[in-house]
């Protein structure tokens, strides 16, 4: 490290640093599609968690700060900086690295290896190892939009056993819900939805089904529990009038549940337990929670204000911070949505695991779109919106 290439930067809502690096080889900064080794040749890494089928040169679905260098000899170093304002990494042929960033401070963690193995277990001190999974977590899964009743996903399961065709968990989209709302199932295609996930357990089987974070608003007060009980608990997420900031997102008008309140994440608990006595599913796949918005900010627009136009935005795709989810400067219990955004993911796998571990008191199994770093800790990932093709498989490695 030689933080005196460039001056320091320490400004409201512009913290800049620059550091040489012992050589181009250099790795991290996910979440994007690109080659295991990043180019320094000029480019710019943006962080903030956005919902965005993968392509190169974009912000995904999530942020780690985090790189890790080669240095001569097959050594190696690592840098963490624990900051999750939207941001800027740039990378420089000469080599350096400038971290750009909007917010926060510079929470800076080093890790010495000495080699490349030691600098991620150093990195895995500080944010936690990954969850043990259940061991069925580690078989044979199927899923995917478009098993649009029971008698189709029967029929999925059964053709795959005819097959002979391994398989130890099946998953259901939201094809299983009523009107796209969390928490229901239509009762027309899913009827018998219950039994159906009993007689998968009777075959061996386990089930997951998908859950988003929007919260359906729009049903006459009395007729959705999960809207009703969360209004008078206080778990959404406000705009600038104090009221439920309401987005737009499968089922239609949502609200957005504040993960980072500890009311939220018992009254999450509380909607995974009702429906586990329902449908007694095994794990849970959280999608939509950058968190991803049909509209711009809210329905009501977003305020002008400092968070919502900083003096620097980062390279962020759409230009703008509330560009496909909710305004930045909408209130959350620690903070403004400008500081906690990219945690939104996080803090909702944070409380889909400890419901589930409350509610089945086994191991969790939870994978979701969204991340930060520390993730690995309560749940698992998958790579959203990429297609089944052999360069996208490709690149799921790096
Ligand atoms: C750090 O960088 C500055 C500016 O390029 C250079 O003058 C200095 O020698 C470097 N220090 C070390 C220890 O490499
Ligand atoms: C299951 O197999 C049958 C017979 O090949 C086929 O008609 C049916 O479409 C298959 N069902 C599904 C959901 O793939
Ligand atoms: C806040 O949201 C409510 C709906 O919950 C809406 O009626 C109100 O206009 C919004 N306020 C602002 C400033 O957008
Ligand atoms: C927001 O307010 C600033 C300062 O008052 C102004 O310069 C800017 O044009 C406004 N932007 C929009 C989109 O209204």
């Amino acid at each position: 490290l030689n933080t005196t290439v460039a001056p320091l930067f320490f400004a409201d809502q512009f913290l800049q640093i620059s550091t040489s690096l012992p050589s181009h080889f250099i790795s991290g900064l996910g979440e994007h599609l690109t080659p295991l080794v990043l180019d320094t040749a000029w480019t710019r890494v943006t962080l903030w968690n956005r919902d965005m089928a993968p392509v190169p040169q974009v912000n995904l679905y999530g942020s780690h700060p985090f790189y890790l260098v080669m240095e001569d000899g097959g050594l190696a170093h690592g840098v963490f900086l624990l900051n999750s304002n939207a941001m800027d990494v740039l990378l420089q042929p000469s080599p350096a690295l400038t971290w750009r960033t909007t917010g926060g401070i510079l929470d800076f963690y080093v890790f010495l290896g000495p080699d490349p193995k030691s600098v991620v277990r150093q990195y895995l001190d500080i944010v936690g190892f990954p969850f043990m999974p259940p061991y069925w977590g580690l078989g044979f899964h199927l899923c995917r939009w478009g098993y649009s009743s029971t008698d189709i996903t029967r029929q999925v399961v059964a053709n795959m056993t005819a097959a002979r065709f391994p398989l130890d968990v099946q998953w259901n989209d939201l094809d299983y819900m009523d009107a796209k709302r969390d928490f229901t199932f239509n009762k027309k295609g899913f009827k018998d939805y219950p039994e159906m996930v009993q007689d998968f357990h009777r075959r061996g089987l386990r089930y997951i089904m998908i859950v988003d974070p929007g919260i359906s608003s729009s049903g006459p007060p009395g007729t959705y529990k999960p809207f009703d009980e969360g209004l008078k608990r206080g778990v959404f997420i406000r705009n600038a009038t104090g009221q439920p900031l309401i987005g737009k997102v499968w089922p239609g008008p949502t609200a957005f549940p504040d993960f980072t309140n500890p009311e939220t994440h018992e009254w999450w608990h509380d909607m995974v337990k009702d429906f586990h006595d329902q449908v007694p599913f095994d794990g849970m796949w959280i999608d939509m929670n950058e968190p991803s918005n049909f509209v711009e900010g809210s329905q009501d627009g977003c305020p002008n204000n400092s968070l919502e136009q900083p003096p620097y935005v980062p390279g962020v795709f759409g230009g703008r911070l509330q560009a496909g989810t909710i305004c930045a400067s909408s209130q959350q219990y620690l903070s403004s949505h400008y500081n906690l955004h990219s945690l939104y993911g996080l803090t909702e796998a944070i409380a889909s695991h400890d419901a589930l571990l409350r509610v089945r008191g086994k191991r969790p199994f939870v994978i979701s779109r969204s991340t930060f770093a520390g993730h690995g800790r309560y749940a698992g990932h998958w790579t959203g919106d990429v297609s089944s093709d052999w360069e996208q498989l490709y690149y799921s490695i790096p």
